[in-house]
């Protein structure tokens, strides 16, 4: 078994066609996602990621809906892009005339063709319908155009009249059919049905564009693609209106893993170009989002982890190179020793059998509570664990503290570092400030820290009370440590945390050989 080729699923009963176009409609549908609107900017990015990415057709917009889709379009289209680059028209020629001022050659048309459509929307009969739509395309081609042309609820239309206004946009000249499932009613059964169906009445080049209402869309573009569709429309990350359209990462995919079929795309660039078009319409993934999303290679249970560990195909059904995401290992209650040993490993941490026991125990407790133990925290308790059975390189020595009106708090600091003493005064507008001032200090000339939280609690009441002081520093490198002490002095108190936590980071700076 090869990395990329986990089962050919492809077999003699499937047609696929020689060669599958994948039309993008990102810019088109996707952007018609409830809440997003992209700038000329952010299209021209996307743009420029399909075509590195391979997608044969990009459709840029709908020209005629504003003066900036048209703008856009242009932009678009003076960039020399590989991809041919298309746009929606109503059948309308003020529509296809929209598409030529975008410098657009290549028109995807369309018009409602379901009892729904005709009744509610546009308000025709069905010669009317056929007759706008063949004039559309007739005029588009007249004008040199490439023309797709979309029967809109083509799944909810009479399958006698849906072949008739084919058969005329074919006389007409059309280049493409499409057929949208507009509110995603298709199953695969019934898609093999229909497509196997058209494939045989038309010779021309069949196009599927299906909604996801039933989260059934790329089953059902895989279904038309095995009946002989030769082109499928696809958004990334489904992209869409209301649930949006198959979606781009998942068909491709599909086709490359289960079905053996390289349509040439650069697919380790569909990771990146998910998340760019997450950021740029502010529409996440869900975490469980199949190829792209945050646990698509994540692996909690101790069994999934040793078997991965193992050999990664195991619990994977592809690596996730292949799709330029990274593979995760995620600390929790499922958590075996194997996953926690390879987690250790990649943080340079040694730990002996009984400091791994703890740890472990640690992590499990942690699940248990139903909190998820990030890799901090993991570095975090497992330092704690080493701190606690190692010589501290820095000590405190000493401490004096001088304050009064008109002058500011000072304190005098002595600690010993890796066994030599050294002594320094500082001031700030506190005791704690002018105690932690002396500290970096003196420690200048060994690490750079930032005290990034600090907190005091009294954990007893009365004057005597107990203050507890929990400290996070970081260093220059970006580790971060934790570090906590008690005592009935507040200053005393502080400056123990912070000594804690230095000593960790010294501790991670050795273990990562900084
Ligand atoms: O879903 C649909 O029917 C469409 C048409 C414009 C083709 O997006
Ligand atoms: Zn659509």
């Amino acid at each position: 078994m090869t990395k990329d080729d986990v089962k050919n699923l492809k077999n003699e009963d499937m047609n696929f066609a020689d060669k599958i176009y994948i039309f993008d409609t990102t810019l088109r549908d996707g952007e018609q996602t409830p809440g997003v609107a992209l700038t000329v900017d952010e299209k021209i990015q996307i743009a420029q990621k399909l075509n590195n990415l391979g997608v044969d057709k990009i459709e840029v917009g709908f020209p005629a809906s504003s003066k900036g889709e048209i703008e856009s379009a242009k932009k678009i289209a003076s960039l020399g892009l590989d991809s041919t680059l298309a746009g929606l028209a109503r059948s309308l020629n003020s529509d296809i005339d929209a598409i030529i001022d975008a410098d657009l050659d290549y028109v995807h048309t369309f018009i409602g063709t379901s009892p729904l459509h005709r009744e509610f929307k546009l308000k025709m009969s069905q010669e009317k319908i056929i007759e706008t739509a063949v004039n559309a395309v007739g005029y588009a081609k007249d004008h040199g155009l490439t023309v797709e042309f979309s029967a809109e609820d083509a799944t909810r239309t009479e399958k006698d009249f849906l072949l008739n206004i084919f058969g005329e946009v074919i006389d007409a000249g059309v280049d493409v059919l499409d057929v949208p499932d507009t509110v995603g009613v298709l199953t695969p059964v019934y898609t093999h049905e229909l497509v196997s169906y058209l494939k045989k009445e038309f010779d021309v080049p069949l196009s599927v564009h299906f909604h996801n209402d039933f989260g059934l869309a790329t089953a059902n573009t895989l279904t038309a693609l095995e009946c002989g569709a030769n082109q499928a429309h696809v958004t990334v990350n489904g992209l869409g209106e209301r649930t949006g359209n198959c979606s781009l990462e998942e068909l491709v995919i599909t086709l490359k893993v289960a079905y053996g079929i390289d349509l040439g795309l650069d697919t380790s660039r569909l990771y990146s170009l998910s998340k760019l078009v997450g950021r740029l319409t502010g529409v996440k993934m869900p975490v469980n989002k199949p190829i792209v999303g945050d646990n698509a290679f994540a692996h909690e249970s101790g069994i999934h982890v040793h078997g991965i560990l193992n050999n990664s195909f195991t619990y994977e059904p592809m690596a996730p190179e292949l799709v330029g995401h990274s593979r995760r290992i995620v600390l929790g209650k499922h958590t075996g020793a194997n996953a926690l040993k390879s987690k250790l490993k990649e943080y340079h941490i040694d730990l002996n059998q009984d400091q791994f026991c703890k740890v472990f125990d640690e992590i499990k407790n942690l699940g248990d509570s139903g909190k998820c133990v990030t890799d901090d925290d993991l570095v975090a308790i497992a330092v704690t664990e080493l701190s606690s059975a190692r010589e501290t390189p820095i000590v405190l020595k000493g401490l004096g503290l001088s304050s009064g009106t008109g002058v500011s708090p000072t304190a005098t600091v002595k600690l010993e570092i890796d066994g030599v003493e050294k002594e320094t005064a500082s001031t700030g507008v506190g005791p704690v400030d002018a105690a932690l001032n002396a500290i970096r200090e003196l420690i200048q000339d060994t690490m750079d820290i930032e005290l990034e939280e600090y907190n005091l609690e009294a954990i007893t009441g009365g004057t005597d009370a107990l203050a507890e002081v929990f400290v996070i520093s970081s260093d220059s490198y970006g580790n971060k440590s934790t570090g906590r002490s008690t005592n009935q002095d507040i200053v005393m108190a502080s400056i123990l945390a912070v000594l804690d936590s230095i000593n960790k980071l010294l501790l991670i700076q050795k273990n990562n050989n900084y």
